[in-house]
């Protein structure tokens, strides 16, 4: 059959895009998928301009306003997450003027969650430099530092580490700046509480959680930016079709083709991106 008389194959399904500095995201994407299984997903891994955490904020609002002005012109992309909580402290406001139609969901570490959990009162937050220097993260817990203490650690290179699965790096650092928080435990003055400020650090949850002890909470944001994102989505698919995920990086794309395998469970081709 001719194409122009084949039947209606109906709208045209929009992909949501997703982008983080590099792999990171990858602990969103996996929450976005098990939310939302029947959306389609371009996720674009910025490694080939990583990391994001002690770069300045010039550098990742040029690089997000790139990404995501690829994910609309060549995607059409119906809501953007940004995977990335450097990303979006440095240029959720830049995007938003720039799209105002388009919905826009930023991570930012859990600090109310964690509030609403710890005992002690004590919260530790691991993020990167950037993150913790920003103006939005300083506002968000200046309006909580009544409720709690937290104890911010910049971790310079650890990003780095698990964009390169560099595992004796990984080790060395999870345990350097576990310590360099203060003392975890669930004692009075002690840190019950951990938010994982950077989205890379789920995927090494299991070496952090090697130095902080059985009985502290580790808490990421995947599963309510997941939720936030449902409620902000402007189309939703019919429940019986499948999801589909394209997955694009600008550096080397067996690091994101290993990552999606190995956290997601995706065996698929990774396509080289220049924006
Ligand atoms: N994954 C990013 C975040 O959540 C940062 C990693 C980087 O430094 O590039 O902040």
């Amino acid at each position: 059959m001719h194409p122009q008389t084949g039947s209606d194959p109906g709208p045209v399904k929009r992909p949501i895009g997703v982008f983080d500095s590099g792999i990171g995201g990858l602990s969103i994407l996996k929450a976005l998928r098990a939310e939302l299984p029947h959306e389609d997903f371009v996720y674009v891994a910025d490694s080939g301009h990583a990391p994001y955490g002690e770069r300045d904020d010039a550098h990742v609002i040029a690089r997000s306003s790139a990404i995501t002005g690829h994910l609309l012109a060549r995607y059409n992309i119906q809501a953007l997450v940004i995977a990335c909580n450097t990303a979006t402290a440095a240029a959720v406001s830049t995007l938003r003027l720039a799209y105002p139609l388009l919905p826009i969901i930023g991570v930012e570490p859990a600090l109310k969650p964690a509030l609403a959990l710890s005992k002690t009162r004590r919260i530790g937050v691991m993020a990167t430099r950037g993150t913790l220097g920003s103006a939005k993260f300083g506002a968000l817990v200046a309006s909580l530092a009544d409720q709690a203490e937290f104890s911010c650690q910049p971790c310079d290179g650890l990003a780095d580490a698990i964009e390169r699965q560099d595992t004796s790096k990984i080790i060395a650092l999870c345990a350097y700046y576990t310590r360099a928080t203060g003392r975890f435990g669930i004692n009075t003055g002690e840190i019950d509480t951990l938010v994982l400020g950077c989205t890379h650090y789920p995927l090494v949850s299991d070496e952090l959680r090697k130095s902080v002890g059985p009985n502290v909470q580790l808490i990421d944001t995947g599963e309510a930016v997941a939720r936030q994102t449902r409620r902000q989505l402007p189309e939703h698919c019919a429940a019986d079709r499948v999801g589909t995920c394209r997955l694009l990086s600008t550096g080397d794309p067996s690091a994101l083709y290993l990552a999606a395998q190995r956290w997601l469970g995706l065996d698929q081709a990774v396509h080289s991106l220049l924006v």
